[in-house]
């Protein structure tokens, strides 16, 4: 049973939205852009990684929402291969922050039930973050709710770069025919393998771009756009989110149910 009342109280507008959800219309999968974290430290006069630490605060209460509502994957972007170009202290603290937060919460994962998978190059980030990771990994195997994936050192190009390689290394050794690969083999053979295509991509702070997010898995991803910026983003922004995609009508290609003919 979804858990309404701790995400949304009743007699709230976002209760309301949620309430008009149909159970067949929430998403299997979730990404984020969690964007705007500099932005929003900037308009406070503070420096950008303030931003960044009050951007916890937005992915613990989201990850929370998501295991409430019962939506099965959630996967959050929060450090591409293209971060690095960031200042060093930038990036010195983010990677804090990341630890920080491997620490705290992993507790916090065990008893929502939250099933932790990293995506990414991983093998490229500092030590301690990689036990760090696996640790959470470990913790949290045995959970059967949310399926949370956290993409750090991720972009979609790295990811199909090395999915490239692998395949020219499998095929030279005889183990890859060409036969073999299709659309499904390559979808089992990403990072995400085992989850269905994200449903809907939220992308936060006003930004129209993807950013080298996913870029295989949202060939048919409904896109959601708010200018709320990620520190602020809260259960009730994912509400929102969640309403509007389940008022879309999606088609893949196809025509609208109604327009079938017999
Ligand atoms: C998102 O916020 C956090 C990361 C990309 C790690 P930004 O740091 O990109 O914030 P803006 O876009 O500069 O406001
Ligand atoms: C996208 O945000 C990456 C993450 C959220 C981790 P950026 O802030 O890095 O993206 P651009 O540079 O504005 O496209
Ligand atoms: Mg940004």
């Amino acid at each position: 049973m979804r858990d309404v009342d701790r995400v949304a109280p009743p007699g709230t507008e976002e209760r309301q939205l949620l309430d008009g959800i149909p159970p067949d219309r929430f998403p299997r999968h979730v990404a984020v852009i969690m964007d705007g974290n500099g932005r929003w430290a900037k308009r406070r006069g503070l420096p950008r990684v303030e931003g960044h630490r009050a951007g916890i605060e937005a992915v613990r209460s989201t990850v929370e929402a998501a295991a409430r509502l019962e939506i099965p994957v959630l996967t959050l972007y929060a450090f591409s291969t293209e971060n690095w170009r960031r200042p060093r202290w930038e990036v010195l603290t983010l990677m804090g922050l990341l630890k920080e937060y491997l620490h705290k919460e992993l507790d916090s994962l065990v008893e929502h039930n939250i099933r932790f998978r990293p995506l990414g190059r991983l093998h490229e980030l500092e030590g301690e973050i990689q036990q760090g990771l696996a640790r959470a990994v470990e913790a949290t195997a045995g959970n059967t709710g949310l399926l949370f994936q956290i993409a750090l050192n991720y972009s979609g190009r790295a990811e199909l770069t090395d999915l490239v390689r692998e395949a020219v290394r499998l095929a030279r050794t005889g183990q890859l025919h060409e036969e073999t690969v299709d659309e499904a083999w390559i979808s089992d053979h990403l990072s995400t393998a085992g989850t269905p295509d994200p449903d809907l991509l939220i992308r936060t702070s006003g930004e129209l771009r993807v950013s080298n997010f996913l870029l295989w898995q949202i060939a048919y991803t409904e896109l959601y756009m708010t200018p709320v910026l990620w520190p602020d983003f809260r259960a009730r922004d994912l509400i929102r989110a969640l309403a509007d995609y389940a008022s879309r009508q999606r088609r893949f290609g196809g025509v609208p149910e109604e327009a079938e003919e017999g």
